[in-house]
């Protein structure tokens, strides 16, 4: 770090900062950062176009949007908080739960902020490894509980790998974790669940004051470049987030954007219903190719390649097929448009073809 001319944080310069998706060259699909491929709806874009008051300040409390997705949930205006998307909600939470010395408790591998957040605070990561089929272990995160946790966070389902937590394996893990533990649903991608036994915080969220459910407009909703998101839970933890936030973060643009795809929910259930349809026949194709693809149950698949992931990314990329690839580990796919499916399909043919020990029955770790 000697070419760093002031004085910094170590732990911070040793970190790696966000990086994100590739962009994809002309002629290729971008399935890199599970955006949704469908343009704005007609209704949110006009929403989203009024500049006119950009002098002034937007609703810094979003309002609202706060209003209304309490009237949606059923919940006091009290029990939600928005933000800069719901990366920068969980910034928030961290800073507000944990300080030097503290732990921060999540599965892993997981989204890829929570190191960064955690860090951030001063505080410990402590990674519980997932499952070898890319589900996460929840008796396991139990079991890394210490006097000095103070912050869990559940992934479901989880990215990258794309399975969900099942409603009463979390309920039954709710019961061993103490009361006064912090515990965050982190459900970006609920809105893509189709499996009616996997978790949906929603419904036990007044049963337990330690709980909160952060969710986000980028993916279903289609803000991703607006930054909208929320999060649920008990007032006084909601109150105690808001106040480590940036002030003003959330434009007037973005919120408009926000109240208007709240009042589209067929327009968003058909596109969502596209995207399952599409992620279950992908990988129920994948899975007759050899590959070990995790059941997802959000708007992307994972490829395990161990040690492969740059031969098989680079098969990806000649195929037309910009994806996330984690070394070491394995390939992010998101499930995007129609014509994206036949160029994935054949290129993980040809990588599954060239690296044949990828095949779940071949695994060299099995
Ligand atoms: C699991 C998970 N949580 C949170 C986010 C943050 O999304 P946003 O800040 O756009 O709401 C993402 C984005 O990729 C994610 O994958």
């Amino acid at each position: 770090m000697s070419d760093v001319p002031v004085k910094l944080r170590a732990e911070i310069l040793a970190q790696r900062a966000y990086k994100q998706g590739k962009p994809a060259p002309a002629n290729s699909f971008k399935l890199s950062s599970n955006e949704v491929h469908f343009p704005p709806l007609d209704s949110v874009r006009g929403a989203a176009k009024d500049f006119s008051a950009m002098n002034r300040y937007p609703d810094a409390s979003a309002g609202l949007v706060r209003e209304t997705l309490a009237e949606h949930y059923g919940v006091g205006v009290d029990n939600v908080i928005v933000g800069a998307g719901s990366v920068s909600l969980l910034y928030q939470a961290v800073q507000a739960a944990a300080s030097v010395g503290d732990e921060v408790i999540y599965p892993w591998r997981s989204f890829e902020a929570y190191p960064g957040m955690v860090t951030l605070t001063g505080a410990k990561s402590v990674e519980v490894p997932l499952r070898r089929d890319g589900t996460t272990d929840l008796d396991a995160v139990a079991d890394a509980i210490t006097e000095r946790a103070r912050l869990i966070i559940v992934c479901t389902p989880n990215n990258p790998t794309g399975p969900a937590v099942g409603q009463r394996e979390f309920e039954q893990f709710l019961e061993k974790v103490p009361e006064d533990l912090l515990v965050i649903a982190d459900e970006a991608y609920i809105e893509f669940v189709t499996d009616p036994n996997a978790l949906n915080a929603t419904r036990i969220l007044a049963d337990h004051p330690n709980l909160v459910i952060a969710r986000t407009f980028s993916k279903a909703y289609g803000l991703a470049g607006l930054r909208v998101g929320y999060m649920l839970g008990h007032p006084s933890v909601m109150q105690a987030f808001a106040t480590t936030a940036i002030p003003f973060l959330i434009s007037a643009q973005a919120q408009a954007a926000a109240l208007a795809v709240m009042g589209e929910p067929e327009a968003i259930r058909a596109r969502v219903n596209e995207i399952t349809a599409r992620r279950d026949e992908v990988r129920r194709a994948l899975l007759d190719q050899g590959w070990p693809v995790p059941e997802s149950q959000a708007n992307f698949i994972w490829l395990p390649c161990g040690e492969q992931v740059e031969g098989v990314d680079a098969i990806l990329r000649e195929g037309g097929i910009i994806a996330r690839a984690f070394p070491g580990d394995g390939i992010r796919v998101s499930i995007a448009e129609e014509e994206s499916v036949t160029p994935l399909l054949a290129a993980c043919w040809r990588a599954i073809e060239r690296y044949p020990y990828l095949r779940a029955e071949e695994s060299p770790a099995e």
